[in-house]
């Protein structure tokens, strides 16, 4: 299959990208590499041998798509261009809004109008609303987004719902993911975020290496276990093989799908920083600070719905998780720069 990655050259895309070949698909990547570096790609190649077809440039243009299909006999779409921190959505909700929706928008048109109406997107649990029981399933209720990056993925869901309810040729899997972590175990591709890590892994991995002074554990007052923030983190490889498990599953139907791509277990913030020293033989210190904002104390998923219809489940665990995030880390301490 001829798969279009739109953000393949980003972290969950370039960890794709080596699932797709290993799994006899060719991905075609489009990125306008504004979180990203085209090294990914070629460690790609290192890894699977294969080089991989990259056009450098901007989902919204669509002449840059037009010749992508003028150039290759694409079968489906994944979607994981997009921007995707937080805090910077609060700050920018226009840019977010306007990457994000413009690009899944631009991106339908132009599949549709080449008569290839499959797509899978990259989703996120944060479009469940905080006020559901745990662990979250895909009938759990969805809104009340806290963040303009939120509602860019619950609106963006919307859209290829609604897409695929007015024409039935379409089909369209939206993939939640929970927390992403880790990396591929030839310590070749990871995680590269550019400043000041938002996520928990990246800021463990870099405090380790000496980076960052410690680690600001936000909250010990939750309700749970260790009071500590609880999350479904799982292994970014895991994740990749969901998406070659979705393309199977998006060719055979049509309609929309939504599925859960998480581990089913709960791991608190001070779980994942034991585990990482443990795992890795390092320190890495931290203090208590106050909570985030916006923050839910637990968040996990129940899987069941994609183990049952897209034959997928998560095989690493949190060992694999830690001890693959710190060989990237200790391979490329400054990522894909020099
Ligand atoms: P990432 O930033 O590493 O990858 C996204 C890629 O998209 C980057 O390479 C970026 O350069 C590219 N991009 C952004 N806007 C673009 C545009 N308009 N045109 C072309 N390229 C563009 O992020 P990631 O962690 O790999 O996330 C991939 C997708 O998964 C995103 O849509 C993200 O919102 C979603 N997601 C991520 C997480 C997570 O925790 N990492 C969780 C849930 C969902
Ligand atoms: C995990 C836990 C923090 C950093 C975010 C997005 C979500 C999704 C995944 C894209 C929480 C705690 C963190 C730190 C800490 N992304 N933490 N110190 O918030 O579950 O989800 O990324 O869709 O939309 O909101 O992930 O890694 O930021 O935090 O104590 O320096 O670690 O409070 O309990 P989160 P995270």
């Amino acid at each position: 299959m001829n798969v279009l990655v739109t953000g393949g050259a980003g972290y969950i895309g370039s960890h794709t990208c080596v699932e797709l070949i290993e799994a006899g698909h060719l991905p075609i990547v489009i990125d306008n590499l504004s979180n990203s570096s085209a090294k990914s790609l070629q460690r790609v190649q290192e890894i699977t041998g294969k080089a991989v077809p990259f056009y450098e440039g901007d989902v919204r243009d669509e002449a840059l798509l037009d010749k992508i299909f003028a150039e290759h006999a694409i079968d489906c779409a994944i979607h994981f261009a997009g921007l995707k921190a937080v805090g910077e959505s609060v700050a920018k909700p226009l840019e977010y809004y306007e990457n994000n929706l413009c690009a899944t928008m631009t991106l339908c048109r132009v599949l549709a109008k080449h008569g290839v109406k499959r797509i899978i997107f990259s989703s996120s649990a944060t479009v469940y609303s905080g006020d559901n029981e745990m662990p979250l399933r895909e009938s759990s209720k969805t809104g009340n987004c806290t963040n303009p990056y939120g509602w860019t993925k619950y609106m963006g869901e919307q859209i290829l719902r609604d897409i695929a309810k007015a024409d039935p040729e379409w089909s369209v899997v939206n993939l939640r993911y929970f927390n992403p972590v880790g990396a591929h175990e030839s310590g070749k591709i990871g995680e590269h975020p550019n400043g000041i890590p938002n996520n928990l892994m990246p800021f463990i991995s870099q405090t380790a290496i000496g980076k960052r002074d410690h680690l600001n554990v936000f909250g010990n007052d939750y309700p749970t276990p260790d009071g500590t923030g609880v999350r479904d983190y799982i292994h970014v490889v895991d994740l990749a093989k969901g998406h070659v498990a979705a393309i199977d599953y998006l060719m055979r139907h049509t309609g929309e799908g939504v599925f859960n791509l998480g581990t089913g277990h709960g791991y608190s913030v001070l779980d994942m920083v034991h585990a990482f020293e443990e795992a890795n033989g390092v320190r890495v210190p931290y203090e208590i600070a106050p909570r985030r904002p916006g923050d839910l104390p637990t968040c996990y998923a129940d899987p069941s719905k994609s183990r049952e219809v897209l034959g997928w489940e998560a095989t690493h665990d949190q060992n694999d998780m830690c001890r693959d995030s710190w060989r990237w880390q200790s391979w490329n301490p400054n990522g894909y720069d020099e």
